[in-house]
């Protein structure tokens, strides 16, 4: 429909530059530029050196994003940026450039929020999101559960973790079986190959004790450190570490966890849409388990494709066609990068 929104969307909350260009649910471009290999030597995102690659890849993504949909500047109706949460000299290069783009082309700019936006891109594959739903979040920097009312409002945190995000969980035990970084993707890989049965993990807060105070919280922490005393362990008895074993066990207490509660959180809210967005979004463990438990309940799970899970533009794009189809009003120009910005804040208000 020519009518729906044309938004352009910035983003650089972390190691990638995403720009990408939706018309409403539509995607039209999602162009990305990563610096995850500079990192990789580090076991994790090294900020300067994100910083850089960000002012580097900008404009050359930009570009690239607009000729794959066969638009120009002066065609879109706003441009969405990520005014946080993320790295601060990471945030700042895209909410500078955005901005720079707004003035020179005279378009509205929207400062929005990077958790949020993992939640809308889902719309870019299944259409509008069923409202009220319960998301759950998942990346290397947060795992939440949320409920959705209206999401150009905010969301209501349901829980949270109470020490390591998930992703970090997945990043720090893939560095600690020596398999590289970023972690996930290599564990889901290495797990393909074990079993998920044959070391049992301890599962964090689903204890009755802990589920009284922390019932949609999660802690990954102690998962860790049981992972890594595991392997120590054989490393001490000069026994082998079946590396793809210890990678199914523990992504399966991950996976186990998460959708658990997950469900939990959609049950005890009568809610039937469980939304899941993040880059732990794209493991593929996590995307069996959370539909096999769902559907005995009749709720509905929707995870977007794996590329539109970690960060890229789309999202950014997606969340801004959002709130102008709802005619929220655009952020002022002097918006700004909000390394901490929290989830009731969807975008930055005007
Ligand atoms: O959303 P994202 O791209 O960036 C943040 O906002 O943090 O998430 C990155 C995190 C990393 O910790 C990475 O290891 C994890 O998502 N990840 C995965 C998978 N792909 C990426 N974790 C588990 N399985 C995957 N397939
Ligand atoms: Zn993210």
């Amino acid at each position: 429909m020519r009518d729906e929104p044309l938004v352009l969307g910035i983003e650089t909350s972390c190691d990638e530059t995403g720009v990408g260009i939706v018309r409403g649910h539509t995607l039209l471009a999602d162009a990305l530029a990563s610096s995850v290999d500079q990192h990789a030597r580090f076991g994790g995102v090294v900020p300067e050196v994100a910083s850089r690659a960000h002012l580097e890849a900008l404009v050359p993504t930009m570009q690239r994003a607009l000729d794959e949909a066969g638009v120009t500047l002066a065609d879109v109706d706003a441009i969405a940026v990520t005014s946080g949460p993320g790295l601060a000299g990471a945030l700042l290069v895209g909410v500078a450039a955005a901005k720079g783009y707004a003035l020179a082309a005279e378009k509205p700019i929207y400062g929005v929020n990077h958790l949020a936006a993992h939640v809308a891109v889902d719309t870019l594959e299944h259409g509008p999101l069923p409202e009220p739903a319960v998301a759950m979040l998942v990346s290397g920097g947060h795992s939440s559960l949320l409920l959705v009312d209206d999401l150009t409002a905010g969301a209501t945190p349901l829980g949270a973790t109470i020490d390591d995000a998930a992703g970090e969980a997945f990043d720090k035990v893939a560095r600690l079986l020596g398999l590289g970084f970023p972690g996930g993707p290599i564990i889901d890989r290495s797990a393909r190959d074990g079993d998920p049965a044959s070391i049992a993990f301890p599962r964090g807060l689903t204890a009755p004790k802990d589920l009284a105070a922390h019932r949609f919280d999660f802690s990954f922490s102690g998962l860790k450190t049981a992972v890594a005393r595991w392997v120590e362990s054989r490393e001490r008895a000069g026994e082998p570490v079946p590396v793809a074993d210890v990678s199914a066990s523990f992504q399966e207490a991950v996976c186990d966890v998460l959708t658990a509660k997950a469900i939990d959180a959609c049950r005890s809210h009568g809610v039937d849409t469980l939304v899941i967005g993040g880059g732990v979004a794209a493991n593929s463990r996590l995307r069996v388990l959370a539909e096999e438990r769902a559907a005995r309940h009749g709720i509905a799970v929707r995870v977007p494709r794996p590329q539109l899970c970690t960060d890229n533009g789309a999202m950014v794009a997606a969340l801004g066609a959002h709130l102008v189809a709802a005619g929220v009003a655009p952020s002022r120009l002097d918006l700004p990068a909000d390394s901490a910005m929290g989830l009731t804040a969807v975008s930055v208000p005007g």
